[in-house]
């Protein structure tokens, strides 16, 4: 997507330079509007070199090309951050006199604006109506959050963390294919108790289920998240249910699949847990023989939740991160897996150095149950997860 960021002149716009490298590793394509105020804040070659794109202020530069048409033209979605009152007032009576105005003016893309001020010029009554005007005029300007100011004084007027603008940014543009959907989502690695200390556990982070919950959400989805010690913090707007060991996660996966639309399993769930774990923590000092740990097989919930449906109908997901080995090519190793499974998609991607677990980047092909390819996707664990939703968004409205 083609995004123009506009930066006007407060201290918020180092914030911005956060939001432009989110956009930036979500894929999208950010071109840098500042005002020549925001500059003596944030300098144009930060600018440049995060977006990769030139980045003017005036109208009267890059002339020939004619940017402060081209720029709003081109734009999907505009967003402004921080917007200050004089960039409000500015945008609220439809003033040119800058590149980003000009282009606010010209845009018919959805257009964000995020303002940040001190709390005084916030409530004065001028900013209020500006910010009225815009909105009558289908501007969307976001409430400005509370907390500390640029010295000591806090209230209302500081810019919204970078992810919350994006995710509001982003959110105008995204369909809401999954309205009125409830998708349960696990994420994250489960640990299987040895002793009161000890676990069986693995790498998992849990960022690809954070993201495919994130993602949901986004696209108007009513989201439950099965979290299995994640490291990375759980979205805003999702139930979160914290799981520990594999039993723990079935229990609660199942529970929440009752009324679900769709059900993504994107934990790591341990395939073996200790068969007696000790009530007290297992001593060296007694002497003797390292102790042998018996394991058993847990419940494999993605194939019993495929197998025997909670609910019809609804779309059964999982993920398996395959290595090749000389039996076969991660590809072969993932169609045997989903017809092993009989999930409706089965995500499939290649770990190994570099990839995989703990990364942000992924390379996914999604097969059905019969192990036919249905869409593949690479990038960040965002653009998988919304590959992952297009797929599921898809089977909802024609079922196989
Ligand atoms: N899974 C599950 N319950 C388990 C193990 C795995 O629900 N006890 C789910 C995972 O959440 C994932 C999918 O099954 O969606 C694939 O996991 P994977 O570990 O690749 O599958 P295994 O059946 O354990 O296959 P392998 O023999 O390759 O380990």
């Amino acid at each position: 997507m083609r995004i123009v960021l506009g930066v006007a002149g407060g201290i918020a716009a180092y914030k911005a330079v956060l939001l432009l490298r989110l956009l930036r590793e979500q894929g999208h394509d950010v071109r840098v509007v500042p005002t020549r105020a925001a500059l003596e804040f944030v300098g144009r070659p930060t600018w440049e070199a995060l977006s990769g794109q030139p980045v003017t202020t005036d109208v009267f530069e890059d002339v020939d090309q004619v940017a402060h048409v081209a720029i709003g033209q081109g734009a999907d979605l505009v967003v402004v951050a921080p917007a200050t009152a004089d960039l409000l007032a500015r945008a609220a009576s439809g003033r040119a006199d800058d590149l980003l105005t000009a282009t606010l003016l010209v845009t018919r893309a959805p257009a964000l604006l995020a303002p940040a001020m001190h709390t005084e010029m916030w409530e004065h009554p001028a900013t209020v109506a500006n910010v009225a005007v815009l909105r009558s005029r289908g501007v969307h300007v976001l409430d400005p959050a509370s907390g500390r100011l640029t010295g000591s004084d806090t209230g209302p007027g500081r810019l919204p963390e970078p992810e919350d603008v994006a995710a509001a940014a982003l959110a105008l543009v995204r369909r809401q294919d999954l309205a009125d959907r409830h998708v349960v989502v696990s994420a994250g690695g489960t640990r299987e108790p040895l002793d009161p200390v000890r676990f069986l556990g693995n790498r998992s982070s849990g960022r690809q289920g954070v993201a495919l919950a994130t993602a949901a959400r986004a696209r108007g989805a009513r989201v439950t998240l099965v979290a299995a010690n994640l490291t990375v913090p759980a979205p805003a707007g999702v139930d979160v249910v914290p799981v520990e060991t594999a039993a723990q996660l079935g229990d609660a996966v199942r529970a929440a699949a009752k009324d679900a639309d769709a059900v993504v399993m994107a934990a790591a769930v341990a395939d073996f847990r200790p068969l007696n774990p000790v009530g007290t923590k297992i001593k060296k000092s007694a002497g003797g023989a390292p102790p042998t740990i018996e394991l058993v097989e847990t419940e494999d919930v993605l194939a019993s939740l495929a197998r025997k449906r909670v609910r019809e109908p609804q779309v059964v997901v999982g993920f398996a991160a395959e290595t090749g080995d000389e039996s076969g090519t991660v590809l072969e190793h993932g169609r045997a897996k989903a017809v092993r499974k009989g999930a409706d998609l089965l995500v499939v991607n290649a770990v190994g150095e570099g990839l995989g677990f703990g990364t942000s980047d992924n390379d996914v092909t999604i097969l059905d149950a019969a192990g036919d390819v249905v869409a593949s996707a690479s990038g960040s664990k965002v653009a998988v997860a919304d590959a992952v939703w297009d797929a599921v968004a898809a089977r909802l409205t024609s079922p196989a």
